[in-house]
């Protein structure tokens, strides 16, 4: 049976993965906040990208630029002027929605005979195919003619009103890697084909709504820009390791099921107009298969833009050939963190009916806590304090949980549900031999083991 979004809402509330953010307030439209097991989610899943998409690599190197840039930028990349996505309202409820999410909906409540392509569609195109077919909002209404909005967030730098120079919160990563590009070349000792990764916030007027932190106005992403001499580097065997990379990453290190990730090409149409080829993985969240990570072949076409409108040079001159000096094409994996701390808590929800329980089977790397430490008793000094020194032991090394609350098997409840891998308690037996029990959070068997083999045995399954 499919998984319902409302079980992974409500034991991200429950637990302290995810809130919707200021909440006291009644919330704020398409924004949440991470609890105490979220953040660790976020970190956990941010360093994994991290280490294996830069640290790893010898041609690649990360770097972390500002949310606000300049705001030509976002001239020389289309965002201010081409990213006038048309908007419709619902005649009755006055909610709005983007044209081509609403009408995708729709397509999949509403199949067609003939083949159709949405993305893509200027205002006059999809006012035709809502009239066309009759298309109407999820509460079945009809919608006023579409409009064209711009997802860019604006603010301001500048105190004194009239003076204010208007700047956008960026609304991707990306960017950021194009315009440092020459500083990149100038600092470093990376030559051709390399790339450049970069974790951060980016921020989105986003229309579409109502799919828990699958799409949100502030969100963090994961993008690469990896550049190439496309007469050195034959594009499609590097697009290829390139898509090996990602399914690697969220197949084998976060241990998520295969069967729910499949490959989508994009169709001619709906590609952008400089990129020759598109991917998205997909992941099948519980709303269906979505786009969880892009891949797509850019061209030369960014720092072209950026060089017609910064007028600097973004050349990089080959060091075997001086005269030989080329604007390097790209190929650009884009995730996003929420959209893989999402997949990650769909992924390892199981309810355990046999033995009336909810676990997070989390791959361990990936668990917020890695094992919880419990002293079997709260009003024995000599256990307690033992627990104590193996909780700081062990958090030296890894997040630990502490619990000194109820009874252990109340205890082992809590942990299951926010994923905990280990267990471990510390009893009467411990203060005459130095051994404790650590019980398996998916098949629940206990076994002695001494304290001094704990880190051993969980950094193994931390590494498998
Ligand atoms: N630089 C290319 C780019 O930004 P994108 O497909 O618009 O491409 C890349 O975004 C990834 O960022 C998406 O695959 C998705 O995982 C994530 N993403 C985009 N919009 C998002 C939103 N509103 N909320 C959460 N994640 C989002």
């Amino acid at each position: 049976s499919l998984l319902s979004l409302e079980k992974i809402v409500a034991l991200s509330k429950r637990r302290g993965f995810i809130y919707p953010t200021s909440d006291i307030y009644g919330g704020l439209a398409s924004s949440y906040d991470y609890g105490p097991l979220g953040a660790e989610l976020l970190r956990n899943i941010r360093n994994l990208w991290w280490r294996e998409m830069i640290t790893c690599r010898e041609d690649m190197i990360g770097i972390d630029s500002q949310i606000l840039l300049h705001p030509e930028t976002w001239v020389a990349s289309g965002h201010v002027n081409a990213f006038n996505d048309p908007l419709v309202e619902d005649k009755v409820t006055h909610k709005r929605y983007r044209a081509d999410h609403l009408i995708e909906a729709w397509l999949e409540k509403n199949p067609q005979d003939e083949k159709i392509v949405v993305e893509g569609l200027d205002l006059p195109g999809i006012a035709a195919f809502i009239e066309k077919y009759h298309v109407k909002t999820p509460d079945g209404n009809d919608v006023f003619p579409p409009k064209a909005f711009n997802i860019m967030f604006q603010s301001s730098i500048g105190v004194v009103e009239g003076e204010k120079m208007p700047v956008y919160l960026r609304g991707e990563t990306a960017q950021g890697i194009f315009t440092n590009f020459a500083n990149i070349l100038n600092s470093t000792r990376m030559q051709l084909p390399f790339g450049v990764g970069q974790i951060g916030k980016s921020f989105r007027n986003e229309i579409t709504t109502g799919q828990f932190v699958f799409r949100t106005l502030e969100f963090e992403q994961a993008e690469i820009e990896y550049f190439f001499d496309p007469e050195k580097t034959d594009w499609q065997p590097l697009f290829k390791s390139w898509q090996d990379q990602m399914w690697n990453f969220i197949h084998g290190t976060l241990g998520i099921r295969e069967e729910k990730l499949r490959w989508r090409r994009h169709s001619d149409q709906e590609r952008s107009f400089y990129s020759k080829d598109t991917y998205d993985l997909e992941y099948e969240y519980p709303f269906g298969f979505k786009e969880l990570w892009g891949i797509a072949y850019r061209t030369d076409y960014d720092l072209k833009q950026h060089i017609d409108h910064s007028g600097k040079d973004l050349r990089f001159r080959d060091p075997q050939d001086p005269n030989r000096s080329i604007i390097p094409h790209v190929i650009e994996p884009a995730v996003g963190v929420n959209r893989i701390l999402l997949m990650a808590m769909c992924d390892a929800y199981w309810e355990d009916s046999e033995n009336n329980r909810v676990v997070m089977k989390f791959k361990p790397n990936v668990a917020p806590y890695k094992a919880a430490v419990f002293p079997l008793v709260k009003n024995k000094p000599e256990i307690v304090g033992k627990a104590r020194e193996v909780f700081h032991m062990l958090g030296k090394k890894m997040g630990t949980c502490w619990d000194d609350r109820g009874n252990i098997g109340k205890r082992y409840f809590y942990q299951d549900e926010i994923g905990t891998p280990f267990c471990i308690t510390i009893d009467y037996q411990t203060l005459e031999d130095d051994t404790v029990t650590i019980r398996d959070r998916d098949t629940m068997v206990q076994e002695r083991i001494h304290i001094a083999d704990l880190n051993a045995k969980i950094s193994a399954a931390l590494e498998a």
